[in-house]
């Protein structure tokens, strides 16, 4: 049986933030969901995170994730004091607690999975995630025997300069069997530099703890100010960026691109420079997306291509081609084959297979059928200052250049519309449909100029 416990109770006085630092995001997810996302391979069969500052922040904004429980440390006086909370929520426990620091967002679950498997293994009391850092400055150091079992833990701010050059540092990820951890916690004393309940003293009153070297050292690093945020957004990207590629995904200057862990892409999909995938989008194979592109929330068929466009909660059908520069609203769904070319805005409007909207266009509340073509300079008139009105075009229908359809409007298929027309009125099936004034041309008539006055 095993407990998480999370530490986000501090302020992160470094972020120089309003907003809590767990609750600071990283490529779209919380520090500290990103935090819990990590403990997901070790089926916890409970999960505590202990908040303080702002707690009801904390609170508010992870209220989704479902069977949490919340401890208040009411004054944060250190991580020792922090785990002394759960006492009172934790009696009678028997398995073991993992204890993660909340600012802590890279781990991978397999990272955990180990830990917690060495610990078992050697029946330790307790077991720490270590790393060999090439700048171990603000860390922890670690002071171990050469069985890897740990004597002592002293903070940078209490370090000698001897002890500062040991590289080994806690990486605020620990396993302890409970049972011994709760006999233990009412000992700590706040004898340092900082006055604070310090959990990691607690290595000195159980036996045996034992240290566990992460592989990839970069998985442990904090976020403690905004340069460390930003140092784990490349780190992310990079492993994202990675595992796409190995997964048959070509990326043209990778550095230039980024994508969020939630897309999902298929093999042969390419995406070009400045291009940016976000949220739930899925893309299929054969799809080209960029240069300069953003996607996000949005589900493409295979072989769409998408230039120098944004695309945002949309499905775009096989064999589309977007842009260059349209702008896809939202709650658009564009058919098979279609072509939503330059300067194209759509707003809430579904497309048929094979319908063109390829130039100066813009599309709101409209409903259009398939092989209909939407001539240059076609727009909707949905808005009437008050409400949005809608617009339906039957199959086969094609709009003249510089078309308004001041909507609420039906037209039927296989119309016609003359170029320049304002179309006000519904039109039945076959028509052709002229609304604009008749030229007038009069002969021998021109300006006069100012020498005939
Ligand atoms: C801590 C460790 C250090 C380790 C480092 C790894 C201690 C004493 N030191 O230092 O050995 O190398 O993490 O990142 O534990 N928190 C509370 N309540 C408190 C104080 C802190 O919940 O009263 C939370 C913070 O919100 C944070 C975590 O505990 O998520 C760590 O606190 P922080 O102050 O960042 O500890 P470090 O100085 O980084
Ligand atoms: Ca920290």
């Amino acid at each position: 049986m095993v407990a998480v416990a999370i530490l986000a109770a501090g302020r992160g006085t470094r972020m120089k933030s309003s907003l809590p630092k767990v609750l600071h995001s990283l490529g779209g997810r919380s520090l500290v969901e990103r935090v819990l996302e990590s403990c997901l391979e070790i089926s916890p069969t409970r999960r505590l995170v202990i908040i303080g500052y702002q707690a009801d922040q904390v609170k508010t904004a992870m209220h989704s994730t479902s069977d949490l429980e919340f401890v208040e440390q009411h004054e944060q006086l250190g991580t020792g004091h922090a785990i002394q909370q759960l006492l009172p929520y934790l009696e009678g426990f028997t398995g073991d607690l993992l204890v993660l620091n909340g600012d802590v967002p890279l781990l991978r679950p397999q990272t955990l999975k180990h830990l917690l498997q060495t610990h078992q293994e050697h029946q330790n009391a307790a077991t720490l995630l270590t790393a060999q850092l090439p700048n171990p400055q603000g860390y922890g150091r670690v002071f171990c025997n050469g069985q890897n079992i740990i004597k002592q833990i002293v903070e940078d701010r209490d370090c000698t300069a001897a002890q500062k050059q040991n590289r080994r540092i806690n990486a605020g990820v620990y396993c302890f069997r409970w049972s011994d951890l709760a006999q233990v916690l009412p000992k700590l004393q706040a004898n340092n530099d900082q006055q604070e309940y310090y959990l990691t003293d607690v290595v000195n009153l159980l036996e045996p703890v034992m240290a566990v070297d992460v592989e990839d050292y970069q998985e442990i690093l904090g976020i403690n100010d905004r340069e460390q945020l930003a140092t784990a957004y490349e780190i992310l990207q990079k492993r994202v960026k990675s595992e796409w590629m190995a997964a048959g995904v070509t990326l043209i200057d990778p550095a230039s691109i980024t994508i969020d862990d939630t897309v999902q892409l298929q093999p042969d999909v390419i995406i070009e420079p400045q291009t940016h995938l976000r949220g739930n989008t899925e893309i299929q194979s054969g799809c080209r997306i960029g240069p300069g592109s953003l996607i996000e929330n949005s589900q493409l068929g295979e072989n769409v291509t998408v230039m120098y466009s944004v695309v945002m909660n949309s499905i775009v059908h096989a064999g589309a081609q977007i842009g260059p520069y349209s702008h896809l609203r939202g709650h658009v769904e564009v058919g098979s084959n279609c072509r939503v070319g330059n300067f194209v805005e759509l707003k809430k409007t579904i497309l048929g297979d094979r319908t063109n909207v390829a130039h100066l266009s813009y599309l709101g509340d409209a409903t259009v059928g398939n092989r209909v073509n939407i001539g240059a300079g076609t727009i909707t008139a949905n808005y009437d200052g008050v409400n949005k009105h809608p617009t339906q075009i039957g199959d086969r229908t094609k709009t003249g250049v510089n078309s308004v359809l001041v909507a609420p409007i039906k037209l039927g298929a296989d119309v016609t519309i003359a170029a320049g027309s304002a179309v006000t009125e519904d039109v039945p099936d076959d028509c052709l449909v002229i609304a604009r004034a008749r030229q007038v041309v009069k002969p021998g008539w021109r300006l006069k100029t100012r020498d005939e006055e």
